[in-house]
């Protein structure tokens, strides 16, 4: 886990959302510079509905017309759900903001089954990608990510097959008696992003933090996050970082 483009940020909630958007901004700013477009994929959680928020407030004069939202993962439930990640993405962010709807590209669970949902959503960003070989996977400009207490990243989760997936883009998740199914984008996606912003709050995320960071467990899901070439950008707050010796 110890990179050169790895940082990490131990900060009060207020400059926490101060250094989200500013890295959203200057990484659009420089997507839509050297590509004409910028690309972001967004967990869902609770922790990042405040820097949603945040980020909707950027004003109309903003490229919105050149981002591109993606989802990291999805339950299997209708949108309008309310355990659903486009449902948390729209209201926080989508709504709020001037993105043109064809640039919204939501995991799409209204028909068959979790697992053509994930062919689906590999499909879409094949060609949005513009990916043909097989093994080429999509790089994101940005990948936002949450944890849960488990350790566990998108719908990543500890000791689940998924975690092993190296050639898809996108997998069905699902776990004995727990439901719903999720989908999920797959580590070699995710350790593309040209830049992955994780945040994590919260006392109740403080000892899991301490086994990634400090006694580097390489056994959960989110010490798996090693991005190949990109920044990784962890974003704690006081809570969250308090077992850590540093
Ligand atoms: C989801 C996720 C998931 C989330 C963690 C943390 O949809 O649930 O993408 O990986 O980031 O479960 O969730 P909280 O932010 O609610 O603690």
């Amino acid at each position: 886990m110890d990179y050169p483009g790895r940082k990490i940020w131990i900060a009060d909630r207020e400059k926490l959302l101060d250094l989200f958007v500013r890295t959203w901004g200057s990484l659009s700013q420089e997507a839509i510079g050297a590509r004409g477009r910028f690309t972001a994929a967004l967990s869902g959680g609770k922790t990042p509905v405040p820097f949603y928020q945040r980020v909707a407030e950027f004003p109309d004069s903003f490229p919105w017309g050149k981002t591109h939202i993606f989802l990291v993962d999805e339950r299997w439930v209708p949108p309008d759900h309310p355990d659903s990640n486009y449902r948390l993405v729209q209201e926080n962010l989508l709504s709020r903001a001037a993105i043109p709807p064809e640039n919204i590209h939501p995991i799409p669970v209204s028909e068959g089954s979790p697992e053509s949902a994930a062919h689906r959503y590999e499909e879409t960003l094949k060609k949005f990608f513009q990916l043909s070989a097989p093994g080429e996977f999509p790089e994101l400009d940005l990948i936002v990510l949450g944890m849960g207490e488990d350790g566990h990243i998108a719908s990543l989760f500890p000791g689940h097959p998924a975690l092993l997936e190296n050639q898809n883009l996108a997998i069905a998740v699902r776990r004995d008696g727990i439901t719903p199914d999720r989908i999920t984008l797959t580590l070699p996606v995710i350790n593309r992003g040209k830049h992955i912003l994780w945040v994590v709050t919260g006392k109740e995320k403080a000892a899991v933090l301490k086994r990634i960071l400090e006694d580097k467990e390489r056994t959960l899901p989110a010490s798996r996050v090693v991005p190949g070439r990109g920044n990784f950008v962890f974003l704690l707050d006081q809570e969250a970082g308090a077992q850590l010796s540093w």
